[in-house]
């Protein structure tokens, strides 16, 4: 069976830069092999989450089927890697991806207070990032890196890194976008388990 690869766009440009780089990387997945989703958090119903602690219990969020997030949660569990694409809205990812980040506090819970290892003793999926952001600022994505990171350990992927386009504000960005495509379709090939550039 092949792998699946779910793509996670945060922009609510759904053809932007960000986008653009999310689907260079599902075309790389797809060149090794793999199926590939994209779900645009633009798109779909996602309440923030409200900290009412049920998960605190048994890792499960009890609003799950309340909206539109019962789709992801089952998509986590369920994929061999997730490319995570969001702008960079000040400073930080943007709300629709954050939202998204905050209602995995159950994969928290599950790894970190019930310390369940959801992959124990099986490969774990991998976890890339894309992102662009305005600024040619060359820490600008130091405060989104963080939340990504400790999302994918939530969800107890493996970080595999990830592909930044700064400066989308400049008109002249055009061959470094280019570049950044190459890269985003090189990182998806490599998220594919089995794939010979896969690590
Ligand atoms: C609400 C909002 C906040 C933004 N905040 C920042 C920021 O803090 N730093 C930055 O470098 N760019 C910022 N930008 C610019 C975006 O990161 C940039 O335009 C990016 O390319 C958007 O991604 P997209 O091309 O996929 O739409 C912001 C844009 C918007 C709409």
């Amino acid at each position: 069976m092949s792998s699946k690869i779910l793509g996670i766009l945060g922009s609510p440009r759904k053809d932007g830069n960000t986008a653009d780089l999310l689907d260079a990387a599902l075309l790389g997945a797809r060149s090794s092999g793999a199926t590939t989703e994209r779900l645009d958090l633009a798109d779909m119903d996602l309440n923030p989450c409200k900290e009412c602690r049920a998960c605190d219990a048994g890792a499960t969020c009890a609003f799950a089927d309340d909206d539109d997030m019962g789709e992801i949660y089952s998509r986590i569990r369920n994929v061999d890697g997730i490319i995570l694409a969001s702008p960079i809205f000040f400073m930080g990812v943007s709300a629709q991806t954050k939202a998204m980040v905050d209602r995995c506090q159950c994969y928290w819970v599950e790894r970190y207070v019930l310390k369940r290892r959801a992959y124990e003793g099986k490969v774990r999926p991998k976890g890339l990032f894309v992102s662009c952001a305005g600024s040619p600022k060359p820490n600008i994505f130091e405060p989104a890196l963080h939340v990504v990171k400790a999302f994918f350990a939530a969800i107890d992927y493996q970080y595999v890194g990830e592909v930044l386009l700064g400066h989308t504000d400049d008109p002249a960005m055009g061959p470094r976008k280019q570049a950044a495509i190459v890269s985003a379709e090189a990182a998806g090939r490599k998220l594919v388990p089995g794939s010979p550039s896969s690590e």
